[in-house]
C-alpha cells in the first residue's frame, strides 16, 4: 500500500486502552476533511515531536464500535513506549501495512486478545521492513 501520513495533537481518550494493557495516543479526525485510507487497523510508524527515535505502532482509524461514543479517532499504541500519557504532544503517524477491518467485538476480552494478535502482526511487519523501530 501507499504509506499515508497524519500529524496531530494527542487528545485524552476514555482510558480503556490502558485498562486493556494497550495504552493509546488518540488524535481526533474529521472523516470529511480529506481523502482518508480505509477504516481499520494498520501497522505503522509513530514519531513524537521532540523525541529523537521512532516507534513501531499499531494504529486504528475508525469509530471504535466495541466501546462506542465519542468522535472518530486515529489511535496508536506505540511498541516499547512507556505507558505515560502523551496529551498535548504532536504526533505523526504513518500507516504502512493494512492488517484488518475495525470490528465490533462481543466482549472487551475479545478485543484485548485481538490487540495482542495485532501487536504480533506489527512486530512481524517491522522485523521484515523496519527492524530498527523495534524495542
Ligand atoms: C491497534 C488497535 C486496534 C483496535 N481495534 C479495534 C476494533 O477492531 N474494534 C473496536 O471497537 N475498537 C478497536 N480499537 C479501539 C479500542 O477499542 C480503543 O483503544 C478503545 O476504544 C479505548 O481507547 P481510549 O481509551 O484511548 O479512548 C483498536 C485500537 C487499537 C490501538
Amino acid at each position: 500500500m501507499e504509506p499515508f501520513m497524519l500529524k496531530g495533537t494527542v487528545v485524552p481518550g476514555k482510558q480503556l486502552g490502558t485498562r486493556l494493557g494497550f495504552p493509546t495516543a488518540n488524535i481526533a479526525y474529521d472523516p470529511s476533511d480529506r481523502a482518508w485510507p480505509e477504516e481499520g487497523v494498520y501497522a505503522g510508524i509513530a514519531r513524537i515531536e521532540g523525541d529523537s527515535r521512532s516507534y513501531a505502532a499499531i494504529l486504528n482509524q475508525g469509530s471504535h464500535p466495541t466501546a462506542p461514543g465519542g468522535a472518530p479517532t486515529v489511535e496508536a499504541h506505540l511498541l516499547g513506549y512507556p505507558p505515560v500519557a502523551l496529551y498535548g504532544r504532536r504526533l505523526s503517524l504513518t500507516y504502512c501495512r493494512y492488517l484488518r477491518p475495525e470490528t465490533r467485538f462481543p466482549t472487551l476480552n475479545d478485543l484485548q486478545n485481538q490487540l495482542a494478535q495485532d501487536r504480533e502482526s506489527a512486530i512481524a511487519w517491522a522485523r521484515e521492513c523496519a527492524p530498527e523501530l523495534l524495542p
